[in-house]
């Protein structure tokens, strides 16, 4: 059976799902909706069958989609999801699930009431090395874990905007808040340090934080620290995830894990594309109502928002925050 697609959004990231499912077997994006008829129908051109729309329940009435990929800004989710619940169709939705976690929790009653199959873009869960890490730390016990997302400010005018994105933690550093707890368990208790250094000085309507660094306690007893910021010039930066143990340094990153004990040290590579897999996991649930293989339904996600909106909540408070 052929399975016909939907995408919300007409952004970069629309482009690289698209790309990806235009390539999958017995998949057909049927359309594409977007803030305006002339940005969906150029997305749509990129797609053979594929008709453009600006609003999500024309394309919802017009097309009887299978799955829709929700590829909007985190402030643009009003509505969407609570649309598609309501009809029962699965969706892929990108993170962050929103800019707050009031949202993302009302979704949440709608899909414990109506459940349909939901898969959340923490891709990182998908790559090989993440699982090999989260196996390796199973048998080791977890002393602390350090990661840094240390980048440029993303040139969307969405992004700089605290009510747009949710700033860096919420918007981006919330893939390592993820795999963190994919790997590690969960979250308790979170304090936060943000500030605006450097880049509401470079550019007009900055008001999202540009440094921030988080400390978090975790239910095993482990504590961690996520760092990011904002401020580097293009192409410099460094993303990784690091677990000090009793064996010795798991050292995370995109691109490969690095394993140091007892004076040795092993690298794996890993280029595999952890959004070809996640693809491959969601469209697999559709069609068999097996979702076994999807690393980050809703209800996971919202436990990661609920982490990022608690040192936000932290930042400006100046108080520790418990998550749960
Ligand atoms: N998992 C990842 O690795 C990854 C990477 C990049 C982006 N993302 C996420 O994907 C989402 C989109 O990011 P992007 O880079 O494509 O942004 P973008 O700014 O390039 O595109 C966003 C698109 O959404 C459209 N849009 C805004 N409001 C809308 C609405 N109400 N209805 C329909 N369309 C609307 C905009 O017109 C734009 O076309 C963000 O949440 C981002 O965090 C995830």
């Amino acid at each position: 059976m052929t399975l016909k697609v939907g995408i919300v959004g007409t952004g970069w990231f629309s482009k690289v799902h698209g790309d990806i499912l235009a390539e999958a077997e017995g998949v057909r994006i049927a359309a594409t909706c977007g803030t305006s008829m002339e940005k969906a129908n150029s997305l749509a051109s990129r797609y053979s069958g594929a008709r453009g729309f600006d609003r999500l329940t024309d394309m919802l009435d017009s097309e009887q989609l299978d799955a829709v990929y929700l590829c909007i800004p985190p402030m643009a989710h009003e509505g969407m999801e609570t649309e598609l619940i309501a009809r029962g169709i699965p969706f892929l939705v990108e993170k962050p699930l929103g800019v707050d976690l009031d949202g993302p929790n009302k979704i949440l009653e709608q899909l414990r009431r109506n459940p349909v199959i939901t898969s959340v873009g923490y891709h990182f869960r998908y790559k090989q090395s993440a699982l090999q890490l989260k196996e390796l730390l199973k048998g080791q016990k977890i002393g602390m874990a350090l990661g840094t997302w240390m980048g440029s400010m993303p040139g969307v005018g969405w992004w700089r905007k605290q009510e747009g994105s949710g700033g860096q933690f919420i918007e981006q550093t919330t893939h390592l808040v993820d795999l963190l707890r994919y790997v590690a368990g969960e979250v308790e208790e979170v304090y936060a340090a943000y500030a605006n250094r450097i880049v509401h000085e470079q550019h007009e309507g900055v008001t999202v934080s540009d440094v921030g660094t988080v400390t978090l306690k975790l239910s095993s007893g482990a504590i961690a620290n996520l760092s990011n910021t904002c401020v580097l010039p293009d192409a410099v930066g460094e993303v990784g995830l690091s677990f000090y143990t009793e064996q010795g340094i798991l050292a995370w990153d995109p691109d490969q894990l690095e394993i140091k004990n007892n004076g040795v040290s092993t690298s794996y590579s890993s280029t595999d594309n952890p959004y070809v897999a996640e693809t491959a996991a969601f469209l697999h649930a559709v069609r068999t109502g097996d979702a076994s293989g999807i690393r980050s339904d809703y209800a996971d996600a919202v436990r990661t928002q609920a982490v990022t909106c608690a040192a936000l909540e932290s930042s400006i408070t100046g108080q520790a925050v418990r998550v749960f």
